[in-house]
């Protein structure tokens, strides 16, 4: 289903039924654009290059690497620099900052453009899922070439070519699919480790998120076709995977093989080659003692859960729509203790939810001594035009808000270096995954448990494993030195 008939797209779209038959059209729309930016080519006297810029998380994050395979592919030379010919904006909605960033530079992309009028720009990703926002840039940023959203970025080959061969601006937006297309083309960041999706869209419809209304109904992806992404990927020299979705704990829902998380993680656990299994996010609701076990027991599995709390008020979570309590969330905690004495647990937490007192950030602190995050991300709210939440009347002034915020941060600062801290001393092995960016005499690894570690060495140790002493904890890292 379309979010509405564009009129002022000259093209229709239809949503596909057959996955290979649409990649198949895809991979023609890849010669017929490769054709164009060959002939873009000459008329410039060089290569055209293509810069993609990701806001947001780890889904955004990986459909921008299928962005940059389909530039690739057609010929762009890749970028970070957003002087490009062409740069897309793969967008995040989930609070309102992120927009106006994005707002923010568009007006620098425009300055560009005025210098460089044959250069293209592209929106794409989840805030221009919103209605509001496609009219605001129709109206305020009529430079923008291209908009598509979440659900036919498998597109993009398609609507790459109608952009190039057009002068009018092309919006191509849905608002909710089923299909899920394979097989495009992707350029990883890194040659050594990946994230693979393996469900789409969110089901559980919390009253703040927006992420149901703008990434669709829960849809998961065949297992075959994840495990054969797993081995393709490890056959390419990928040694740690990252499962996602935005609540992986019910993956399975809807298939007809009956397959649920855990018995995925088992498949992914037997591919050779994969040696580190990460995955994200998980739902307290969700989260079942099949899991539990399964990680524990698991030597490819990661220790390191991410477990979104967003408040430790019951009273909060319950408008918050989340399905659990202070005291279940605590109890699912002690379980994953008791189990795993050495996980590491992280978690997002929300601050000047509409009703919230200071009372209730006052159980969030105490929750988050209580737990001992190893990390935690926290965010001031932030209403979403269409969610529940956002009708509901504010209880905070900012200066509250920010108050209560300043205080979590600090009891999250200070449980977090303590947590960090039992790990000093101890060898670990650590996976090397690019130069140190301040120093280029050090590398920076990833320790199973998500804790980052910097080292003396090359460039040369990148993509490798190697054991490292903790040496220094500097609060949500270490440095290190090698074994
Ligand atoms: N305001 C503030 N934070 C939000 N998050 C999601 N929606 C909102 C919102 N409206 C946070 C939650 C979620 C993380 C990805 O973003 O903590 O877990
Ligand atoms: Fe942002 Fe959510 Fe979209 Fe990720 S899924 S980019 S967090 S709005």
């Amino acid at each position: 289903m379309k979010w509405k008939d564009v009129d002022y797209t000259p093209y229709t779209s239809t949503n596909p039924l057959d996955s290979g038959e649409e990649s198949l059209r895809q991979e023609d729309f890849i010669q017929k654009t490769s054709v164009v930016v060959r002939e873009l080519s000459e008329k410039l006297g060089r290569v055209p290059t293509a810069c993609v810029v990701t806001f947001g998380c780890q889904m955004n994050a990986r459909d921008s690497e299928k962005l940059c395979g389909i530039l690739s592919r057609v010929g762009y030379m890749l970028t970070e620099e957003e002087e490009a010919d062409l740069v897309v904006y793969n967008t995040c909605t989930v609070r309102d900052n992120a927009n106006q960033r994005v707002y923010g530079r568009l007006g620098h992309l425009n300055a560009m453009k005025k210098v460089l009028p044959s250069k293209k720009i592209a929106l794409c990703g989840c805030m221009v899922q919103e209605v509001s926002v496609i009219e605001k840039i129709r109206k305020s940023y009529s430079f923008v070439d291209l908009i598509f959203g979440t659900h036919n970025i498998y597109k993009f080959p398609e609507l790459l070519y109608m952009m190039l061969t057009s002068d009018k601006m092309i919006v191509d937006v849905w608002k909710d699919t089923n299909a899920i297309v394979e097989d495009l083309p992707v350029e990883r960041k890194y040659p050594f480790k990946s994230g693979v999706n393996i469900m789409f869209g969110c089901d559980k419809f919390c009253t703040y998120c927006i992420v149901p209304y703008v990434r669709g109904r829960e849809r998961s992806r065949d297992p075959r076709e994840i495990l054969r992404e797993v081995e393709s990927l490890a056959a390419d020299g990928v040694s740690e995977v990252m499962l996602l979705g935005q609540n992986v704990d019910s993956y399975g829902k809807g298939l007809s093989d009956g397959i649920s998380f855990p018995g995925l993680l088992r498949e992914v656990e037997k591919v050779d080659g994969i040696r580190r299994i990460r995955f994200m996010t998980s739902h307290p609701r969700d989260l079942s003692d099949e899991l539990i076990g399964l990680m524990a027991g698991s030597k490819k599995i990661c220790p390191h859960l991410h477990l979104p709390v967003q408040s430790g008020s019951s009273r909060i979570l319950k408008a918050m729509n989340r399905g659990y309590t202070r005291e279940s969330y605590m109890e699912l905690v002690g379980r994953l203790r008791a189990t795993m004495p050495e996980l590491a647990l992280t978690t997002d937490i929300i601050v000047g939810f509409p009703g919230e007192t200071m009372e209730d950030i006052e159980e969030t602190i105490s929750l988050v001594k209580e737990v001992e995050y190893d990390n935690a991300f926290t965010f001031i709210y932030s209403p979403r035009t269409g969610t529940p939440a956002a009708d509901m009347p504010r209880s905070m002034n900012d200066e509250e808000i920010k108050e209560g915020f300043d205080k979590l941060l600090k009891a999250v600062q200070e449980t977090a270096k303590k947590r960090v801290a039992r790990y000093a001393g101890r060898c670990e092995e650590a996976l090397i995954e690019s130069l140190n960016d301040h120093d280029e005499a050090m590398v920076t690894g990833r320790l199973g448990n998500n804790l980052l570690v910097h080292l003396k060495g090359g460039s040369e140790l990148i993509g490798s494993y190697v054991n490292v002493k903790l040496l220094e904890n500097k609060g949500f890292y270490y440095i290190g030195e090698m074994l």
